[in-house]
């Protein structure tokens, strides 16, 4: 039987960049073949940081175009924004009302996150973020969630919300489990190599973005920071910045590691960084022309998240009655 798949992203960034789509999306558009895939774009979860409504609009927009662009395809999956489902607020309510203080308090990306900005500054939105994406999961009675590393502690307090709210109310959601890439997984920044690539952190540099140029993005791989030694071999912890770019090609090129460190046995990371530069460049050009080409007809892509949206609603009400019917309330 077809599994289910559900999986969100944040529109808190102009472009999606290289991490996202090696260590998130690609498997998404994968994960769509033999499988009942629902991807969310979570723009509620957005809104636990800071909120500029033009950019938000602008990006959730955006989000949608690449998404489409990188091969998400929304007749094979259900493609939607989460605030067009309003059930997902229903749910969250409810994982709040199921979660301990303390067990949310443990989550290290609330820690970090509001570390960054001063405990003062953290909004109850962010403290509540957890809950909320278990609900985007159990609402889809999921199996599996494909996401990055850095999202294995979330998904696990969703299956201990899940476990504890079956166990108490009766059996109402499928307990999902990661599907989290073992290696090559994560990507790191160009310029701060032992950092992960992230727009929120680092700098620009470092960061590869779908939607930049061609021009830019050879760039930024061309004065990638590399490491002592001249050697291109793949060593994370002597060779980080080498290491990474090794993995940027395998990832895209297809081949592996061992390959490449013999393919460029005896060149310098001058050319070695010329040809991952060629790599990325014309594995992003076609994938950033066909965003662009959505992005100007703005009705159509609303059209195609409003269909996405109602498929969604129609699983989503299922398992909000459930739910609500388990917990006593009168329907
Ligand atoms: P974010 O927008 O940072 O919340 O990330 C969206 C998705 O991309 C999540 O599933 C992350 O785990 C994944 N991701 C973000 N940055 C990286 C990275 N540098 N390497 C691998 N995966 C990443
Ligand atoms: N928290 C996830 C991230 O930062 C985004 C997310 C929200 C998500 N809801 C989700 C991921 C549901 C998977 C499933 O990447």
């Amino acid at each position: 039987m077809a599994k289910r798949i559900l999986s969100g992203i944040q529109p808190t960034s102009d472009s999606f960049h290289l991490g996202n789509y090696l260590g998130a999306l690609k498997q998404w558009v994968e994960l769509q073949e033999g499988n009942d895939a629902f991807y969310c774009i979570v723009d509620l979860h957005a809104l636990t940081g800071e909120i500029d409504p033009a950019l938000l609009r602008k990006r959730i927009l955006a989000s949608a175009a690449q998404l489409i662009a990188l091969g998400i395809s929304p007749e094979k999956s259900t493609l939607f924004v989460q605030s067009h489902v309003s059930e997902h607020n229903q749910l969250g309510w409810i994982m709040e009302c199921i979660a301990g203080f303390g067990e949310a308090n443990r989550m290290t990306q609330f820690k970090d996150k509001s570390a960054k900005g001063g405990a003062d500054s953290a909004r109850v939105g962010l403290f509540t973020y957890p809950m909320l994406q278990a609900a985007d999961i159990l609402l889809y009675q999921a199996h599996y969630v494909p996401v990055g590393e850095d999202q294995r502690q979330h998904i696990e307090l969703t299956r201990d919300l899940a476990t504890r709210f079956n166990t108490r109310f009766g059996d109402t959601f499928q307990i999902p489990e990661g599907y989290i890439l073992k290696s090559g997984a994560k990507i790191y920044d160009l310029q701060e190599p032992r950092n992960k690539m992230s727009k929120s952190s680092g700098s620009a540099a470092g960061v590869l973005e779908i939607l930049d140029t061609p021009e830019a993005n050879a760039k930024k791989i061309k004065s990638a920071t590399t490491d002592a030694g001249r050697e291109v071999r793949f060593d994370e912890k002597d060779k980080p910045g080498i290491s990474n770019l090794l993995t940027i090609h395998s990832a895209l090129s297809g081949k592996k590691i061992s390959e490449l460190e013999n393919e460029f046995a005896g060149q310098g990371y001058g050319d070695f960084k010329g040809a991952v530069a060629e790599v990325v460049v014309e594995y992003l050009r076609p994938i950033r022309a066909r965003a662009l080409e959505l992005l100007e007809d703005e009705r159509n892509l609303v059209q195609i998240l409003h269909i996405g949206a109602d498929k969604a609603r129609t699983v989503a009400s299922k398992t909000v009655a459930e739910s609500y019917k388990n917990l006593g309330l009168v329907l």
